[in-house]
């Protein structure tokens, strides 16, 4: 089946088509065309993504990042409603205003082209993403990561539909620390790009920093301990000590979140005796966190390809066939999406 898919819950506006089917053991994708506009630009200058701004973008950029992706894929726009068979949006979570825009545009598109349509959990869009590339390896149960800027989860899967949330950070996400920390030492936004670049020519050791909550008796996470510890660190040096000790201060941030974040992960996939581990989302791009998850744990640790780390509206697609593929006869109405900023997994 031909799906159309739209993203737009952060500062990405992303539209994708692809083709999706079941293949013998697992469902196979293809991708046709996929664009992703991002806004990066515009809220660097903010040091983070301001929501009204995110949602007047969207609101600018979606058509013609149809027109561009219907172009790739060699489709009319007239010939949409036939050429396409089921339509999806990210519904939540993400920021309200940007995802009032991209479900009212998909909601347009539907009426029109008279199509089903799919809501969408970003972040089962993240974890599903896996499927691209290591369909073939996946075997349950599974323990998946996904470390993204709101939202940093761990999940055990029984199989690909069952899922059940293990432990989630109390404050905040993997990716916003990595943001604000990057913000403490001048690199800009987003953070996360530029401490991973930054850390290469660091020492991971030059400053001990704290690991909070990693042997706590349960799988949740907090950063905002650590972040503070950087902040403190930052505030006692003058300018120029900063700009010398940037990489350090970096370095050893950076292992703090990947030593918290892997040291977790390989404990529930031990007590839950899981055969494979998943990483999903932004974080999931970071070097030092896949050579160190993937060092650690004694079973194969599989991350999405590049391009499907960070927002796209391929996962969003993907993750609407495994909705359709466990839903059976569902029609998928547009008149029951709605935009929920805190919806849960
Ligand atoms: O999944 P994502 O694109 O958006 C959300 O759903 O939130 O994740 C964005 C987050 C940002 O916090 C960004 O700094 C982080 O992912 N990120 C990284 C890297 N690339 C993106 N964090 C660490 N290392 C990276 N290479
Ligand atoms: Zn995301």
């Amino acid at each position: 089946m031909k799906i159309l898919a739209i993203e737009s819950s952060c500062d990405e506006s992303a539209i994708a088509v692809l083709d999706a089917w079941q293949g013998r053991d697992f469902p196979k994708f293809k991708i046709l065309s996929s664009v992703v506009s991002s806004q990066i630009k515009l809220h660097a200058k903010f040091g983070g993504v301001v929501p009204n701004l995110a949602s007047r973008e969207h609101a600018k950029n979606l058509l013609p990042v149809l027109d561009l992706v219907l172009k790739k894929a060699g489709i009319k726009k007239s010939e949409l409603g036939k050429k396409i068979t089921v339509l999806a949006v990210t519904e939540g979570p993400g920021l309200i205003p940007c995802l009032v825009i991209g479900s009212s545009f998909a909601k347009i598109l539907a009426w029109n082209f008279k199509l089903p349509l799919i809501p969408v959990n970003h972040l089962e869009g993240h974890l599903y993403s896996n499927w691209l590339e290591h369909g073939s390896d996946i075997k349950f149960p599974a323990i998946c990561l996904i470390v993204s800027g709101g939202h940093t989860q761990l999940l055990l899967l029984k199989d690909a539909y069952s899922k059940k949330l293990l432990g989630e950070t109390r404050d905040d996400a993997a990716g916003e620390a990595f943001d604000k920390i990057a913000r403490m030492l001048n690199l800009g936004y987003p953070g996360g790009p530029a401490i991973d670049r930054v850390s290469q020519s660091g020492n991971s050791d030059a400053f001990k920093l704290p690991r909070p909550m990693v042997n706590s008796n349960d799988f949740d996470f907090s950063f905002s301990g650590l972040k503070t510890a950087v902040l403190y660190l930052v505030k006692k040096m003058a300018p120029e000590e900063l700009v010398e000790k940037t990489p350090d201060i970096a370095a050893s941030a950076q292992m703090a979140i990947v030593e918290t974040l892997a040291k977790k992960t390989i404990k529930a996939a031990q007590q839950h005796n899981a055969k494979i581990i998943l990483v999903a989302g932004g974080v999931a791009a970071n070097k030092k966190l896949q050579e160190y998850l993937s060092a650690q744990a004694n079973l194969p640790v599989y991350f999405p390809p590049k391009e499907l780390n960070t927002d796209n509206a391929i996962m969003v697609g993907m993750a609407a066939y495994f909705k359709f593929l466990k839903s059976k006869n569902k029609s998928f109405p547009w008149q029951k999406v709605e935009a929920n900023a805190n919806l849960n997994i």
